[in-house]
């Protein structure tokens, strides 16, 4: 495979951080984004020497900060003049009363949901550069936990509770990139596949940081024996990011089985549109007015 240009978000632990070794060691271009800067050059310093790749980078956001997203974003494209695979990895878990970020918008939701769709469209043009360029989105089997979305309370106002906050942002970001696929269509940008991953179950620190309601610590507690490594977990993410027979499809969700199927109960074209629309208008201040060409 030609060497690559790769941003994978949250690869300061878990499975980013493996799908960033395994990338690393395969002589690619990573860039490594974290959120706090020790620990993100730290990262760095461990992958480069254990991968002797020295074309490891960093760039640094609070993905949940849309102003940040699109700082970050900017500073890519001051740095790179193209995208090969964007890794949409980040993600979390918080606690089992709603909360919201600065900016004001319910907080899982706007890791797990807005910031990949806020980050693939600050860098579609940069992707389109690519001639093959790719975006992974990681997303969850708990995709198909939350229950009935409402669609006419996309932030959870009323509706809130940890598990469906969680299982409904991982499905809303399988219908966002979905979506993304026919919006390139419509603009004429071509040579951007958008596919999902999810890695099973495995053993990271995902909401770790969060307050878990005490069922769901206990819960977690127990399913412990039955998670995976990191390294298994990080296999799908790698495969959909890579894989030569990945290289034209879109609107695939590979999972430890391989391509696996996504939870299709509450999808209709329309209730994609209405979420699109959503975050388009809660993200359009941060967004760059562009006109893409034919040939972009
Ligand atoms: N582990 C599983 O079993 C499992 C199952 C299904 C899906 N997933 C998904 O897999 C992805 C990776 O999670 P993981 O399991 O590897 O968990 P993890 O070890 O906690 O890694 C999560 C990464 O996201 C970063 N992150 C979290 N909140 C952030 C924020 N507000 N701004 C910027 N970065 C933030 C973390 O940064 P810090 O290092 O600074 O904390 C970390 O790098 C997530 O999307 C998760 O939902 C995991």
């Amino acid at each position: 495979m030609k060497k690559k240009v790769i941003l994978i978000t949250g690869a300061t632990s878990g499975l980013g951080k493996e799908t960033a070794r395994v990338l690393a060691k395969q002589g690619n271009t990573i860039i490594i984004h974290g959120r706090n800067k020790d620990k993100t050059q730290s990262v760095v310093r461990e992958l480069k020497k254990d991968t002797s790749n020295s074309q490891i980078d960093m760039l640094l956001a609070d993905l949940e900060s849309f102003a940040d997203i699109k700082r970050m974003a900017d500073e890519f494209k001051k740095k790179y003049n193209h995208l090969d695979v964007l890794i949409n990895n980040a993600g979390n878990q918080y606690g089992g009363t709603r909360e919201v970020t600065l900016e004001g918008h319910e907080r899982t939701l706007t890791i797990n949901t807005f910031a990949p769709f806020l980050l693939t469209h600050l860098l579609l043009y940069s992707l389109s550069k690519s001639g093959e360029g790719r975006v992974v989105t990681v997303s969850s089997a708990s995709h198909a936990q939350g229950g009935a979305p409402y669609l006419n309370d996309i932030e959870l106002k009323d509706h809130y509770s940890y598990m469906k906050a969680y299982g409904i942002s991982k499905l809303y970001v399988i219908w966002l990139m979905r979506h993304f696929e026919k919006y390139c269509r419509e603009n004429g940008i071509k040579n951007i596949t958008f596919n999902c991953a999810h890695p099973g179950s495995a053993k990271t620190n995902l909401g770790n940081t969060g307050n878990r309601p005490i069922s769901m610590k206990i819960l977690f507690f127990l399913w412990q024996p039955l998670m995976t490594s990191v390294e298994k977990g990080a296999k799908p993410i790698i495969f959909a990011a890579t894989a030569d027979e990945m290289k034209e499809k879109n609107n695939q969700y590979i999972g430890p089985k391989g391509y696996e199927k996504v939870n299709e109960k509450y999808y209709s074209e329309k209730n994609e549109e209405i979420l699109w629309n959503y975050c388009m208008k809660i993200c359009e201040p941060y967004m760059e007015q562009r006109k893409y060409t034919n040939n972009c």
